[in-house]
């Protein structure tokens, strides 16, 4: 399992915990700039797609940059929320085109798993400048909480350009923020518990969004 990591930082697996991507090249190299000569010669261990592979960090962004999705998802970080590292994580999965924290800057970066080197990440420091920063890219905002107001994602058309907000454990989305959302979305639910963990309802609306926008196959 690749959270047998924890706190991996610089992105590779050694051979000897688990045997993941790739040795050196073997035969003539190829050309041109994708190409990393350090991985073509060590190999390439990265927490990558097999696309990916020998590619050149900077190249792999620049690749994923020309492809990104109209959603961008958002998060509220008062209290260091853990789940941001997962939210990044999933939001680099599903090819969102930015991951925004409100709030504190510092964030606990170990679920994120190295994916948010290839992702990117904006920081607002407060939820004036983060709706400010939306009304200006004209995305709507859409909270993402179980409020009495909320409408079922379920059976929402989520617009093909916007931005979803979620937040922290405990306090949930902020009122400032609730009231700043054109919207709020509630995820259905069946059993006892009151909510589910925000870094599971981002990767389920994320996933809605995918479902009613992304090509697949
Ligand atoms: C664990 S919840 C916060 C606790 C919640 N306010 C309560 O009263 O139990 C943290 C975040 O996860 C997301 N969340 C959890 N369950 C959700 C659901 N069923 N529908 C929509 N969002 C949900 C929201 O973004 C929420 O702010």
């Amino acid at each position: 399992m690749e959270s047998a990591r924890g706190a991996q930082q610089d992105e590779t697996f050694s051979p000897s915990e688990r045997e993941v991507g790739v040795g050196p090249w073997t035969g003539p190299w190829p050309e041109g700039d994708l190409w990393d000569p350090e991985l073509l010669r060590e190999g390439d261990r990265r927490n990558v797609v097999d696309r990916y592979r020998y590619w050149r960090h900077e190249a792999i962004v620049a690749d994923l940059d020309t492809r990104r999705h109209g959603f961008h998802v958002a998060i509220e970080n008062w209290q260091h929320d853990f789940n941001i590292g997962t939210v990044v994580r999933t939001a680099n999965a599903f090819l969102a085109a930015e991951v925004h924290i409100i709030g504190r800057r510092r964030w606990n970066r170990r679920g994120a798993m190295v994916t948010d080197r290839y992702q990117h990440v904006r920081h607002h420091p407060s939820v004036e400048e983060f709706t400010a920063w939306a009304h200006e890219e004209r995305l709507p905002v859409l909270g993402v909480d179980l409020f009495p107001e909320s409408v079922p994602l379920e059976t929402y058309t989520l617009p093909r350009e916007c931005v979803m907000v979620f937040g922290q454990e405990g306090p949930g989305l902020s009122e400032e923020m609730r009231q700043a959302a054109e919207a709020t979305l509630s995820i259905a639910q069946f059993g006892s518990t009151r909510s589910i963990n925000a870094g599971t309802a981002a990767g389920i609306a994320m996933h809605a969004w995918i479902l009613q926008h992304a090509q697949v196959g």
